[in-house]
């Protein structure tokens, strides 16, 4: 055996990451450790704690030969070469930067645990998303708590790039992979031991070296700059529906312009998912410790229009249900906040059903991944917030939602249906089935736009999707 690695994490990133290194490194062991018992148990079967296409497969070619999931960090850590820390790295919810600073109590908690196992000199990778500068307040926390002298820690900022539900593809062939390092002669040897690992399979001009500060900051400004294309476009979206204009043609007219690029530029009920708006207040909060008040407001804007995408909708569905959903029925079809995964985190679903759910609604979700305790947890009694950053709460009735093993008994009786979720399966049901089991009119609002509005028209429904024509 060569390299030893640790992760520290067996998250959404560590475990499909770790998986692919040990799958294309078989002579490179990996162990991803986690202080969650559960999900640990969970990797050591064939029933992940996470659904990813193609995971499974790549897990069980690698598990019990060079990849091994644990709950024993001390050791494991103690004996690694590298370790990752891929930890989560939430929205501070209490102190100063409170809704906006990276909470880094997990980072800062598994750095003191490395520095207290280590004997031997490791390279530590910031595989988290963290504020720049943290490598800075890291290697202190290491130094100040490692009493053995010989033994010398080289930080590195890896971030990952992945996107969940296309994570196994994104890793085989990643557009880049980015090391950030010190330009020193134990930093530069880092770098180019962690390449090497990377360089069993990414070509070698897709590994990016930089300095520590820009590999961080690079990340923030990633999400920060995709998220902001999608309340540009959905910006554009309530536009259209005021003029006329299809957002569909208009993403694509400016997307063959080379310079803007035709990805990411699907008008939705909003962008979801863990990071993009924990991302960009991370940054907000930086540019605001700087002093720098205008790139600050510039980058908040992204989270405000994601805001007001959402709300538009729910208004929209209540407008157009004559004002009132008091004791309608709504179906809501998908609810993790993309296709192909089970994933909810800050999914659009959940403010959205909120919204509908204040209003009176009575809701039946479906979602062909996410498990229904998930759901109830996330629309359970918490109060939502529509106006960031000064919230406005309003209570809801926990009675009010219901959860639907399959979409047929989700629309019977309903007098509407709302896609949240671009789940490839909803584009192929039986909707004149579903139109007759209906309360009519019935109406269908279609958040993602992947429908076929027109023939859901001559089925008889009456289709509203996002910046287009009615
Ligand atoms: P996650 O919550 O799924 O996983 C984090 C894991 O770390 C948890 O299982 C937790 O128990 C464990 N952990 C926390 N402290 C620990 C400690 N001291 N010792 C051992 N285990 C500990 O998070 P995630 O989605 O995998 O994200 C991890 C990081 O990667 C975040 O910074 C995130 O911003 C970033 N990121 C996420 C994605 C994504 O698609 N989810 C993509 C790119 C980057
Ligand atoms: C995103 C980035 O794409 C990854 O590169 C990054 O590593 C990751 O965040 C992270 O740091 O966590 P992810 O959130 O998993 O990945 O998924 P995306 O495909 O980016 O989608 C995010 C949200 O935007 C979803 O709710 C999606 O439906 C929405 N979206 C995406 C749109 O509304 N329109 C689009 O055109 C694209």
């Amino acid at each position: 055996m060569g390299l030893k690695i640790a992760c520290i994490g067996a998250g959404y990133v560590g475990g499909p990451t770790m998986a692919m290194i040990a799958l294309k490194c078989p002579e490179i062991e990996v162990v991803v450790v986690d202080i969650n018992e559960a999900r640990i148990a969970a990797w050591n079967t064939d029933k992940l704690p996470i659904y990813e296409p193609g995971l499974l497969e790549v897990v069980q070619t690698a598990r019990g030969r060079n990849l091994f999931f644990s709950t024993d960090v001390n050791k494991h850590v103690g004996e690694a070469d590298i370790v990752f820390v891929s930890v989560n790295t939430p929205t501070k919810t209490r102190g100063v930067g409170a809704g906006k600073a990276a909470d880094l109590t997990y980072w800062e908690g598994a750095a003191r645990v490395i520095a207290s196992v280590s004997t031997k000199s490791k390279i530590i990778v910031e595989k988290s998303t963290v504020p720049v500068k943290t490598a800075d307040a890291i290697e202190k926390v290491l130094r100040r708590n490692c009493t053995d002298p010989n033994v010398q820690f080289e930080i590195l900022s890896n971030p990952e790039f992945l996107a969940e539900g296309t994570a196994i593809e994104d890793l085989t062939m990643p557009d880049r992979v980015l090391i950030g390092g010190k330009d020193t002669e134990s930093g530069r040897a880092a770098i180019a031991t962690l390449a090497s690992v990377y360089e069993h399979w990414v070509p070698k001009d897709r590994i990016l070296c930089t300095n520590l500060w820009s590999a961080e900051l690079s990340k923030l400004t990633a999400n920060a700059m995709l998220a902001q294309r999608i309340s540009s476009v959905n910006s554009i979206s309530a536009l259209c529906e005021a003029t006329g204009a299809d957002v569909q043609q208009v993403s694509r007219a400016i997307g063959t312009d080379s310079r803007i690029g035709s990805k990411f530029l699907n008008a939705s009920v909003g962008f979801g998912g863990s990071c993009f708006q924990k991302d960009i207040l991370n940054l907000v909060y930086i540019c605001e410790t700087v002093g720098l008040a205008e790139v600050a407001n510039y980058w908040q804007q992204v989270i405000l229009m994601n805001d007001y995408q959402k709300q538009r909708f729910v208004e929209r569905v209540i407008s157009a249900m004559f004002n009132t959903i008091k004791q309608k029925k709504i179906a809501v079809y998908g609810f993790a906040f993309k296709k192909d995964t089970g994933d909810t985190r800050e999914t659009p679903a959940i403010d959205v059903c909120r919204g509908l759910m204040a209003d009176g609604a009575n809701l039946c979700v479906y979602d062909p991944q996410v498990e229904a305790s998930q759901i109830y947890q996330d629309l359970g009694t918490e109060k939502f917030e529509w106006d960031h950053p000064s919230p406005r709460s309003r209570p809801i009735a926990k009675s009010a939602i219901d959860i639907a093993m399959d979409p047929v008994s989700a629309a019977n009786g309903a007098h509407g249906i709302c896609i949240m979720t671009e789940w490839d399966e909803f584009k192929h049901y039986d909707y004149e089935a579903l139109y007759e089991s209906m309360v009519k009119p019935a109406f269908i609002f279609d958040g993602r736009n992947i429908l076929d509005h027109a023939k859901l028209r001559e089925i008889g429904f009456i289709v509203y999707a996002l910046g287009k024509p009615l």
